[in-house]
């Protein structure tokens, strides 16, 4: 039984006891499946069948430096949104021409590193940050090769998805508008030191309905039309990420739907899909299993749980009221209980699981987190001086520490 899963009583990663590694690693602790991960990965990859694509995996999501090996020795490339993502990228050993730079705001310095390093491309967001990449080959000089750009088009679709996660709408500060885009296809001819090498969409992400998607494929298709009229000779075209998961039980878009909307689109440019998924792949791979520290009446009714998880390791419930199924690891005989699990963290906001029906809670119970892989770890903080959590990657029947718990020591190393 791969991925999270009851053996009798109690919740088990890959078939090994969460209790045993909370035992061992301490909470709370962010546990992945490497099975669930692979399984993910080649279920995306085959869902494109043998239509020329390539998964760049969006680091953003979670780029621990185990996780990322492993999607490289299945045959994934790059998204990274920062040179910082770039260089761990190096670190592990990709190469740079397997990687696409993206984000919105890039500084010179990044630029000139994404220019030298001669990544797969740069995308850039802006007009004015296509003006920039330009200078910079340009004063490279003709022997050091082109900068092959790609252009995030924003194609003013609603993504449908939470506001803070939706990035295709005009009012969105990402990417070009696409009459901007058009208008600006012609002049790459006469440009020297840059190759449009792609146009990308991206346009949110936890995407759970086809329209959006079957929207934005569309729009990728209009625009890589108009660059071949416009006599620009396009190596691909970058689909972004996006594809959501299920995070309560309820429908998502199968990895199916997803290729085939991207592919029937293209197919006529006869052009290979880049995809940069992120939490499709490793959202579910992942539980944040979490200690109870303390239980006390709320209403009538219901009970707060105090874990010792809360905004600081897992910021999506405070900061999206994104819902993340919890379970407690070991099953309590009696009843459903309702709990308001809480973090410990000094805020009203720092709310894990709102009125959630769990069996009976003692303190020192462990509770799971579920479908926390994504956008987890790498979007906690020291907030309240809290450590950053560890890792531990479950593999093969076996698990390790894949990144150590942060300590004081670490923190005040910093600080003089
Ligand atoms: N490509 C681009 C250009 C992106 O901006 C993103 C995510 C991805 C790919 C990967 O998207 P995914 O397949 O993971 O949806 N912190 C938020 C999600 C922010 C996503 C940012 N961009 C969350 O916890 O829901």
């Amino acid at each position: 039984m791969i991925g999270f899963s009851r053996t009798s009583e109690e919740l088990a990663c890959d078939g090994v006891s969460l209790s045993a590694i909370a035992a061992a690693a301490g909470t709370p602790v962010y546990v992945y499946s490497a099975a669930t991960l692979r399984q993910r990965y080649r279920d995306l990859d085959a869902a494109f069948g043998d239509y020329p694509h390539a998964i760049h995996y969006a680091f953003k999501a979670n780029s621990t430096r185990a996780l990322v090996t492993e999607l490289k020795q299945l045959g994934s490339a790059v998204d990274a949104v920062s040179m910082w993502e770039v260089e761990v990228a190096l670190a592990v050993g990709f190469a740079p021409a397997q990687i696409v730079f993206d984000g919105v705001g890039k500084s010179d310095a990044e630029l000139e590193s994404a220019v030298a390093l001669g990544l797969k491309a740069i995308n850039v967001e802006s007009a004015g940050e296509l003006a920039r990449v330009e200078a910079i080959a340009a004063r490279r000089g003709p022997g050091s090769g082109v900068a092959r750009v790609a252009i995030r088009v924003n194609p003013d679709i609603d993504a449908k998805s939470h506001p803070h996660i939706s990035t295709g709408l005009k009012i969105n500060k990402f990417g070009i508008p696409a009459d901007d885009v058009h208008a600006l296809l012609p002049s790459f001819g006469d440009r020297k030191a840059i190759r449009l090498v792609a146009l990308h969409v991206h346009v949110g992400s936890q995407i759970t309905s086809m329209e959006p998607i079957r929207d934005a494929a569309r729009r990728l298709a209009d625009l890589a039309r108009a660059a071949q009229q416009a006599g620009v000779r396009l190596e691909y075209v970058d689909a972004g990420g996006g594809l959501g998961i299920s995070y309560d039980g309820g429908p998502v878009p199968s990895f199916a739907e997803y290729a085939s909307a991207f592919i029937d689109a293209i197919r006529p440019m006869k052009l290979p899909i880049v995809v940069e998924p992120g939490r499709s792949i490793i959202g579910p791979a992942g539980a944040l299993v979490a200690r109870v520290l303390d239980l006390k009446p709320r209403t009538a009714g219901s009970e707060f749980a105090v874990i010792n998880a809360g905004m600081t390791e897992l910021m999506r419930p405070a900061l999206y009221n994104a819902f993340h199924l919890i379970e407690p690891v070991t099953a309590r005989a009696g009843g459903l209980k309702q709990y308001e699990l809480v973090g410990p963290v000094c805020e009203s906001g720092d709310v894990v699981g709102r009125d959630r029906m769990l069996t009976p809670l003692e303190v020192g119970d462990l509770v799971a987190i579920r479908d926390a892989g994504a956008y987890g770890a790498v979007m906690a903080s020291n907030y309240n001086r809290r450590p950053l959590p560890a890792e531990v990657l479950v593999d093969n029947g076996s698990w390790r520490v894949i990144r150590r718990r942060q300590t004081l020591d670490d923190l005040l190393a910093l600080e003089s």
